[in-house]
């Protein structure tokens, strides 16, 4: 047992009492026993490599390399992005793609190459494979992006799923972006990083990784372009990044390295080329638009570990009414439970929960509940009972179901990898419905199971279906919680169609964007843990997961005034804006801070919902577009290397600029502007770019810059959509889209785009159709008139 084991096991005693705490030691015995068993064992290895090239056979889209050890299948698809796999890899079956492969592009032709090898040359890149199998990915004009030397493979003698090993270089100014959620990017430095979702246990800081998503998705950005590589693997493995140099050693470049390991599974991958907003684009049609949040998801939640009552929840809510503070949604923990059990209520402590979410409604204020996947073994367990008349639950390699602990004590887990289980899954959330609740927070889904020492998952022999495959926990585990995912999704789906699911998921994989957000997990109290708050949503947005936000405070402990400040204001301008915090945390409520905090709070909280229209239509572009609402800096400069190197702030959709305030005692902080024209929102300074300016962040902001020309659809004082319209520079126009939303449901509404130009000294702002321009459809406020520039 290591220290943190040990930590971790008494803390779940600590939460759930000394019994717990014999179950976990009992579990940590049963799971070391069904691996012992239940595993091949590791015998000897041979390694191969691809060999020289044999024959080829030409094929929609590119064809097939036969190697003497190995063969290569190359496909371009139709939206640009190419696939290759080894050993007969092909892109199908796939948690991550959204439905079937892309059709492929009839132009794309396997030719010959120079000194024996071939290429594949498509519109945005070409593919060149060497005699030995080294792939390189080149932009049009020739730029290599990615060379990935010939991968290696440890195969067992006695059969079974291969280790294999792949290396990859990448240009020396590159950096490296993305692998899932990593607390201490979003750039990610020099380091290994491991593919296993994994609950840290404790509260986490930047210096832990993994976390509870993982995905083998890797987002390059180098001066040649940027490029986008997804290696479909769910299995066990990691990447070990390392940054190039330019001019290193005697004057040459050293250029960038990643080496991909992996435990088992197919060796294959996509990559796509372009500018960023492209990457994406192509990305979310490989694997799926972002499901649409319900517009009252967009605005402010509240949650804890502890509202423990009726009355709890009532004081809570009455807190912020009587102060006049905008609140949307309320998320009961696992204490509303009865015994920690899923699906069921402490009717106790909550007796007439319909009624207390019938009134919250009235309000405007929306109930979300914790939904954990595992499921008590308690005998008079009624969804244990239906489960296991349904075999819905896993079972280790000689058929016996397996047995962990979490909250409730003794628990079982559904195999989500199976339709059958999700769909019986998400039949359940029926009950959610008629308790009132509007949204759904999945946590635990890594999937955890507390262990006294070892690690706190399933075993790894475990068996799923696998959608009919069949396999084990090492295949099944980093999609757990995207198929838990996907059965609440079709569930809700079913059972009020009407409405737009709202999910959000701890854990996750490639494509969990189809069924909707996530958020930071048990992010801890203090000003690293702001850091990585932030990391956490950039780092997601680029691998397709745009919605997501962090614990607001912090999880664990007792934020000073001003770090729990500070991070409310970040919130605000995040997609998921939600104070949580432990059982055992000081209070989260913005008016237990002392007056002033409470002041600045409210100021943060009444933006966001004078915001909400931009909120709404970052959600519909994210899920037409792929397009993260939080964009790093860098995101339409990324040549720009300075921005690169940025992780202090952030774009929020086209229009805005956000710098929080990330260090104790600011009050001032330095901003890297890109090109262009830039207004800060509080004074109308303006600002040109590029430029590195010095500006005011006392505690009453939070520095947010408007683009020059930017068109905001904001809420007016009457409660209706209003046109905030940022002064273009004399000469230049501006503009931007608008997408009215009804708020749920799913009419889709028209989007509008406005222009905003000067006619001598009068700015004017239309909206362009397909018939001309017309008048904007909702009133129009011009800021940034008449203001002197600021001396940078
Ligand atoms: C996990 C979740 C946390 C939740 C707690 C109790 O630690 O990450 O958000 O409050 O479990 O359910």
């Amino acid at each position: 047992m290591d220290g943190r084991d040990l930590v971790r096991s008494v803390k779940a005693v600590g939460y759930t009492g000394a019994a717990q705490g014999l179950r976990t030691i009992r579990a940590a015995w049963r799971r070391r026993r069904a691996d012992a068993v239940g595993l091949p064992p590791r015998g000897a290895e041979r390694a191969r490599v691809p060999g020289p090239v044999q024959s080829v056979e030409p094929g929609p889209g590119g064809g097939i390399i036969r190697f003497g050890r190995s063969e290569l299948r190359i496909l371009v698809a139709v939206n640009g992005a190419v696939f290759w796999g080894w050993d007969g890899a092909g892109p199908e079956p796939s948690y991550a793609l959204a439905g079937d492969c892309p059709e492929p592009d009839p132009r794309a032709v396997l030719e010959p190459d120079k000194d024996g090898g071939w290429r594949v040359v498509a519109e945005r890149a070409t593919v060149v494979v060497s005699r030995h199998g080294a792939v390189e990915v080149c932009t049009p004009g020739g730029v290599t992006l990615r060379r990935d030397l010939p991968p290696r493979w440890w195969e067992p003698v006695g059969g079974g799923s291969a280790r294999w090993m792949q290396r990859s270089e990448v240009a020396s100014d590159a950096r490296f972006f993305g692998l899932g959620g990593r607390a201490s990017g979003p750039r990610l430095r020099d380091g290994t990083y491991r593919l296993w979702n994994t609950d840290p246990g404790l509260a986490f800081g930047p210096a832990d990784d993994p976390l509870y998503i993982t995905m083998p998705v890797q987002l390059v950005v180098a001066d040649a372009g940027t490029h986008l590589v997804f290696h479909d693997n769910s299995w066990d493995g990691s990447v070990t990044l390392r940054e190039g140099e330019e001019g290193a050693g005697s004057g040459h470049d050293r250029p960038g390295t990643s080496v991909l390991r992996m435990d088992g599974g197919p060796l294959r991958c996509w990559m796509m080329v372009g500018t960023p907003a492209r990457v994406l684009l192509a990305w979310a049609s490989l694997t799926g638009a972002p499901a649409l949040p319900p517009a009252w998801a967009l605005g402010h939640h509240h949650a804890r570990w502890g509202f423990g009552s009726e009355q709890e929840v009532r004081r809570i809510v009455t807190g912020y009414q009587e102060r006049g503070l905008p609140l949307d949604a309320l998320h009961l923990d696992i204490d509303h439970y009865d015994a920690h059990q899923v699906f069921t209520v402490d009717q106790e402590r909550f007796p007439k929960l319909p009624v207390l979410a019938e009134e919250l409604r009235r309000d405007g204020i929306r109930l979300v509940s914790i939904i954990d996947p595992a499921v008590s073994s308690a005998p008079d367990n009624a969804v244990y009972s239906s489960g296991t008349g349904e075999d819905a639950f896993v079972r280790d390699a000689q058929g016996r179901v397996v047995r962990g602990v979490v909250w409730p004590g003794d628990a079982v887990f559904p195999d989500f990898t199976h339709a059958r289980v999700r769909e019986w899954w998400g039949g359940l959330y029926e009950e959610r419905l008629a308790q009132g609740f509007s949204g759904f927070w999945h946590d635990m889904n890594e999937p955890t199971s507390f262990t006294a020492f070892g690690e706190s998952t399933l075993p790894r022999s475990a068996r799923h279906s696998l959608d009919g495959r069949g396999g084990d926990h090492r295949e099944a585990h980093n999609v757990y919680g995207l198929c838990m995912a996907r059965a609440g999704y079709e569930g809700l789906r079913r059972v009020a169609p009407e409405e737009r699911p709202f999910v959000f998921s701890r854990s996750g994989w490639a494509g969990m964007q189809r069924y909707g957000g996530t958020w930071s997990g048990d992010v801890a109290t203090g000003w690293p843990g702001l850091r990585a708050s932030l990391a956490l949503v950039l780092g997601l947005g680029l691998c397709g997961v745009p919605y997501s936000g962090p614990d607001i405070g912090g999880f664990d402990g007792s934020p000073s005034p001003e770090l729990y400040l500070r991070w409310f204001q970040l919130g605000a301008y995040l997609p998921l804006f939600r104070t949580h915090a432990s059982l055992r945390a000081g209070r989260r409520e913005p008016w237990e801070f002392g007056a002033e905090v409470l002041e600045h709070a409210r100021v943060a909280l009444v933006e966001r919902r004078r915001l909400l229209p931009y909120f709404v239509t970052l959600a519909h572009l994210a899920r037409r577009t792929g397009a993260p609402y939080v964009r790093p800096l860098w995101w339409s400069a990324p040549e720009d290397r300075m921005l690169r190197d940025c992780e202090d702030a952030f774009l929020l959709g086209d229009c805005l600029l956000v710098a929080p305030v990330l260090h104790p005692g600011a009050d001032r902080r330095a901003v890297q502007l890109p090109r262009g024209r830039w207004y800060d929102t509080s004074t109308e300074q303006v600002y040109e770019g590029p430029a590195q300016v010095l500006v005011d962040a006392s505690l009453a902001r939070i520095p947010v810059f408007a683009r020059a020309g930017a068109v905001v659809p904001v809420r007016g004082d009457d409660g209706g959509l209003e046109l905030e319209v940022w002064a273009p520079a004399r000469g230049r126009t501006g503009g931007g889209l608008v997408v009215p939303d009804a708020g749920d449901g799913w009419d889709e509404p028209e989007i509008e785009r406005y222009v905003a130009r000067w006619q001598g000294r009068r700015l004017v702002v239309e909206r362009e159709g397909e018939d001309g321009v017309s008048e904007p459809l909702h009133p129009v406020r011009v800021r940034g008139l008449g203001k002197r520039q600021a001396q940078t």
